[in-house]
């Protein structure tokens, strides 16, 4: 396994890659995703078997081309069109209605597939000079965090990939927003970074699926996803935690490192930026879990715009 920069060169060459059936890790906007061709059902196959990912979990399929969506699926109507013209590049995934020469293996066997069109030019890059279409869930092993920085994919995964493509830390470190466009009323069934307000804009009011009233439709919203090795717990108040004693870590929103003296703190976003602090909360969660630790404690953020993709994110790792 080689970690490649991301020349022309080195594009290309992971694209014949794909091409062939390998398997590729390269960065987008939200975090790494494994790469496979989707029209190789025993390629996507591999992603699974490197993941650990149970096969009830369908992935997402990355393209480069607005237009090539027609390819692959049916979703020749106004609203597709208005939300890839005005939200594509971006961190928003839509679920549509599927073609024949999709893979059964790409939806777990779903008439419905996950599309996105990443706002990262090594990622478009790459899909352009392979197949037009990559199946790709985040890098990571099924579960476990996901990855913002191609040091994070070679840990955790780095001996069941062909190549990582190193991009540097991702823009924007929280998944895509995956909304569902094939109810009559468009729903939110993972909130991530594009937030509900930017959407609402395009389409009107749309819903969002709640967990505690709906059972869960897509894996994403299983309630234990993107876990750390070690117990997480979210405070109302990381005041109190001054005192506490024993191999403790703090994952802080915007609260100062000092006030903790002595413990491992991760803080992150000391302006109280939610942009910032989303697109640092995995590589916090990532080195903490490293971290000569027993527990970790998170200071939670407030629950507007990406804020909430990043409380869903927290909640799900508080769960075990
Ligand atoms: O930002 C992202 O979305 C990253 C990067 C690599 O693009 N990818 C990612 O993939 O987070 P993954 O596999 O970790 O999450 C895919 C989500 C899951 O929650 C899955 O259940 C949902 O998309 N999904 C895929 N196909 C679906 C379908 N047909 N219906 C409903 N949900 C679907
Ligand atoms: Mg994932």
């Amino acid at each position: 396994m080689n970690i490649l920069k991301p020349t022309q060169e080195n594009i290309l060459k992971a694209g014949e890659v794909l091409k062939k059936g390998g398997l590729v890790a390269f960065p987008t906007e939200t975090v790494y995703g494994l790469g496979a061709n989707v029209f190789d059902a025993k390629a996507v196959t591999k992603i699974f078997q490197a993941k650990k990912r149970p096969s009830f979990d369908p992935l997402i399929t990355h393209i480069a081309d607005k237009e090539f969506i027609y390819e692959i699926a049916y979703a020749k109507n106004e609203r597709v069109k208005k939300v890839m013209d005005e939200l594509w590049p971006g961190p928003l995934t839509i679920i549509v209605e599927k073609k024949d020469n999709i893979p059964d293996i790409v939806t777990s066997g779903l008439s419905t597939m996950a599309v996105r069109m990443p706002a990262n030019d090594i990622a478009l890059k790459l899909i352009q000079n392979s197949t037009h279409a990559i199946a790709a869930p985040s890098a990571n092993p099924f579960g476990y965090l996901s990855p913002t920085m191609a040091e994070h994919v070679y840990e955790q995964l780095g001996k069941e990939i062909d190549f990582i493509i190193d991009g540097g830390l991702c823009k924007l470190g929280v998944e895509s927003t995956v909304l569902d466009l094939t109810k009559e009323i468009p729903i939110v069934l993972r909130p991530g970074g594009m937030e509900i307000e930017k959407i609402e804009k395009v389409l009107g009011k749309i819903d969002i699926y709640d967990r505690t009233t709906c059972a869960p439709t897509a894996p994403g919203q299983l309630p234990n996803h993107y876990s750390p090795g070690k117990p997480l717990y979210i405070l109302e108040n990381i005041e109190e935690l001054k005192e506490k004693k024993g191999r403790i870590g703090i994952l802080s929103f915007n609260e100062d490192k000092s006030k903790f003296q002595s413990k491992v703190v991760e803080v992150m976003s000391s302006k109280g930026d939610l942009l910032e602090a989303a697109s640092r909360l995995f590589y916090c969660l990532h080195n903490l879990d490293k971290a000569d630790i027993d527990e970790i404690y998170v200071q939670g953020v407030p629950k507007k715009g990406l804020g909430i993709a990043i409380m869903d994110r927290l909640y799900k790792a508080s769960k075990k």
